[in-house]
C-alpha cells in the first residue's frame, strides 16, 4: 500500500554510476540480500526508509477503522477473530519500524514524521467503517491488495524488510480469510444483510484499487525502486492481478462490483475493469478524505497520552542503570 505513495528518481544508467554503485547493483541482479551494515546508495537508503515507514505507519493507523468495531461486533466469537486481526497489525507495525530503524532512522522521528504530516500512511485508512460488512469488505478487499502489495516484497533486496514479509504475509492471509467469511455470512444472511455486504463492496471497490498507486502512466518514477528490487511488480500489473482475484469472489457471493465496464477480456485473459478516481486519490493522499482529520488526530493523542508511561520507563531505565555502574 505504502508503495503507492513511493516516488524515486528513474534508474541510473551503468554509465552513470561509481564503482561503488555498480558493484552494488550487481549484488542485487544476483539476488543477494543487502544487509544493515553494508554500503548502500544514500538514495537506496533513504527510499526504504520512506517505503518501510510509511509502510509501518500504515499497518498502525490500518488498526483504527476495525478498532471501531470491536466493541460492536454481534458474536463473541467475531470479536476474538477482529482483536486478533488488529493486534496483529499492531505487531505488522511494530516489525517494521524495527527493520526501518536498522536504516539508521528512530522510532521517534519516524512517528513525528507522521505527526507532523511529512510521512504518509495509506490512504485507505481515511475512509469510514460505517457498518459491520464493512468489516468483511476490509479483511477481504483491503488486506487482499496488501497481500498482492506485499508477497512480492518477501523478495525484495534489503534483508530486514524481506524477512519481516514472510510473517507478515502468513498473518494477511488470515485476515482475508476472515474477512471473506465474514463477508460471505452477510451475502447470503437476511436481504438487508445481503444489502449491506453489497454497500461495503461499493463503497470499498475503488478505494481498494487505489491501494496499488497510481497508474503505470503517471508513475514513471518507479524505474530506480524496480532496479534496487525494493518494488518488484508495476502498480498496474499488481492492480490487474487484485481484479482477477476478486472478481470471481464477487461472483460466487451474488454480489455486483460496483463497475459497468467491467468484462472479461479472452485475448489478454484478464479484465477489462475502470480506473479509480485519481482525483479523489489525489485529495486524499493531501489530507482531504474523509477521516484524515480524526485518523491522525487519534494517533497524536495515543502518543500523548502514552507519555506519562514512557516517562516512567525511562526513568526506570535511568535508575537501573545507574545503581548497575554504583555496584561496578
Ligand atoms: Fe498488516
Ligand atoms: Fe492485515
Amino acid at each position: 500500500m505504502y508503495a503507492q505513495l513511493v516516488k524515486t528518481s528513474r534508474a541510473k544508467a551503468p554509465e552513470e554510476m561509481s564503482e561503488q554503485e555498480r558493484a552494488f547493483q550487481a549484488r542485487i541482479d544476483r539476488g543477494e540480500k543487502i544487509e544493515p551494515k553494508e554500503w548502500m546508495p544514500e538514495e537506496y537508503r533513504r527510499t526504504l526508509i520512506r517505503q518501510i515507514g510509511q509502510h509501518a505507519h500504515s499497518e498502525i493507523v490500518g488498526q483504527l477503522p476495525e478498532g471501531n468495531w470491536i466493541t460492536r461486533a454481534p458474536t463473541l466469537q467475531r470479536k476474538a477473530i477482529l482483536l486478533a486481526k488488529v493486534q496483529d497489525e499492531a505487531g505488522h507495525g511494530l516489525y517494521l519500524y524495527c527493520a526501518a530503524e536498522t536504516l539508521g532512522i528512530s522510532r521517534d522521528e519516524l512517528i513525528a514524521m507522521l505527526h507532523s504530516g511529512k510521512m504518509k500512511y495509506s490512504s485507505i485508512f481515511n475512509y469510514p467503517t460505517l457498518t459491520w460488512a464493512d468489516i468483511g469488505a476490509v479483511g477481504w478487499l483491503v488486506d487482499g491488495a496488501a497481500i498482492m502489495n506485499q508477497v512480492p516484497l518477501q523478495r525484495c533486496s534489503y534483508g530486514p524488510y524481506a524477512r519481516a514479509m514472510v510473517r507478515i504475509c502468513k498473518e494477511e492471509s488470515f485476515h482475508q480469510r476472515q474477512g471473506y467469511d465474514l463477508i460471505s455470512k452477510m451475502a447470503r444472511g437476511t436481504p438487508e444483510q445481503k444489502a449491506m455486504a453489497q454497500d461495503a463492496l461499493n463503497r470499498f471497490w475503488y478505494p481498494s484499487l487505489m491501494m496499488f498507486g497510481p497508474s503505470d502512466k503517471e508513475s514513471v518514477h518507479s524505474a530506480q525502486s524496480m532496479a534496487w528490487r525494493i518494488k518488484i511488480n508495476t502498480n498496474d500489473e499488481l492492480r490487474q492481478k487484485f481484479v482477477d482475484q476478486t472478481v470471481p469472489q464477487a461472483h460466487y457471493l451474488g454480489l455486483t462490483v460496483p463497475d459497468d465496464k467491467l468484462a472479461w477480456n479472452e485475448d489478454k485473459r484478464a479484465y477489462d475493469f475502470s480506473e479509480p478516481d485519481w482525483e479523489e486519490f489525489y485529495a486524499v493522499v493531501r489530507g482531504d478524505g474523509p477521516c484524515n482529520r480524526d485518523r491522525l488526530g487519534a494517533r497524536v493523542k495515543a502518543w500523548e497520552d502514552g507519555a506519562w508511561f514512557r516517562d516512567g520507563l525511562a526513568a526506570h531505565a535511568a535508575k537501573t542503570r545507574g545503581a548497575k555502574m554504583a555496584a561496578e
